[in-house]
């Protein structure tokens, strides 16, 4: 089979293949009245990360769909993050996988069937840790490729973590260093080589299995995953929807290896400035390298998760045991003029 590229037929790399949110508000206003349901538990006016449906029963339904361009060139590492990406969405709700469905889709001309086959078997081995099925799929005929999971799973209703819902003093942790963005645009643009994203791509193909144990967890007050917005867009997120700002020790926020040097280098994902334009007004303190590294669109990337101060013990040990020496990344304020202030 000759060389293919996979990463040379997407104009964007994974997660930043999102439209910016500012276009998202653009298209979703207008579009008609909601059907209200009362059994939406969660809908997308908290841009939560799945919406979640009661069943009636003290448990609740999470549904969930992501998918996006090759991040990578080898077709079965891409399939495994695409699946640990969408998966991801559900675990950030504090609920459990156990059933998707694929959506493929490349161009038949110019890939061969193989490659695609590759694509889904690194899904399916992702998904198979995960202990979720994938029942089935769509596929089409596309100039770009593109493949993800519609992904359903199960919460019980007390155990659901929102986005919405940290509180003043709760303290801010991150489960994976940043920086997908920057190396995979500097492997797509051939200025690394693909030994040097070996850590993002293990990152990136990592489960959030971890936000599935948080949702039993009181002093978790709010959850979620990073992915196209950035730390910034998906932390104002946090601090937008629970009306309360945030404070972030950058020099706390862990980088994958080689992101500060490529910062420095002004390297970075198209889509890092775009999430910017999106967030300016709403960010104080902001410089050069902890803008490119915190606007940096991840694929896959880890929990945000906010932490009751009273918990933080409980936390670091739960943490501790699942495999991760964590470090408080910041804290929760009151709301004051920004949502986030960066130290
Ligand atoms: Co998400
Ligand atoms: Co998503």
């Amino acid at each position: 089979m000759e060389q293919i590229k996979l990463t040379q037929f997407s104009h964007g790399a994974g997660c930043g293949c999102k439209v910016a949110p500012s276009v998202l508000e653009e298209i979703l206003k207008n579009t008609g009245e909601h059907l209200a349901s009362a059994n939406l538990l969660v809908g997308n006016e908290t841009k939560d990360d799945a919406a979640v449906y009661d069943m009636g029963n003290g448990t609740a339904l999470i549904s969930t769909v992501d998918f996006f361009t090759p991040i990578v060139n080898d077709p079965f590492n891409y399939g495994r993050i695409a699946a640990a990406n969408a998966l991801s969405d559900v675990y950030a709700m504090g609920g459990k996988p156990f059933l998707a469905i694929a959506i493929l889709g490349f161009p038949v001309e110019k890939i061969p069937a193989e490659i695609a086959q590759q694509i889904i078997a690194g899904g399916k081995e992702v998904c198979a840790k995960a202990g979720v099925t994938i029942a089935g799929g769509h596929t089409i005929d596309s100039p770009e490729p593109f493949f993800g999971l519609s992904v359903n799973g199960i919460v019980a209703i007390n155990n659901l973590k929102k986005n919405s819902t940290a509180q003043e003093g709760d303290v801010l942790f991150l489960t994976k260093p940043l920086g997908t963005g920057i190396l995979t645009t500097a492997l797509k643009r051939e200025l690394i080589s693909g030994d040097e994203i070996e850590e993002a791509v293990e990152q990136m193909a990592t489960l959030n299995t971890f936000g599935s144990i948080l949702g039993e967890c009181d002093f978790v007050h709010a959850l979620t995953d990073v992915t196209g917005f950035g730390l910034i867009g998906h932390l104002i997120e946090m601090c937008d929807g629970a009306n309360i700002s945030a404070e972030i020790n950058y020099s706390a926020v862990p980088l994958m290896k080689g992101v500060k040097e490529l910062a420095a280098k002004f390297i970075y994902a198209d889509n890092t400035m775009r999430n910017w334009k999106s967030y300016e007004g709403k960010v104080q303190g902001i410089n050069g390298e902890s803008l490119l590294t915190l606007c940096d669109p991840q694929t896959s990337g880890g929990l945000l998760i906010a932490v009751s101060k009273r918990g933080e013990g409980d936390f670091r040990q739960l943490a501790k045991e699942n495999g991760f020496m964590l470090e408080t990344i910041g804290y929760f304020t009151e709301r004051k003029s920004h949502s986030i202030y960066l130290q």
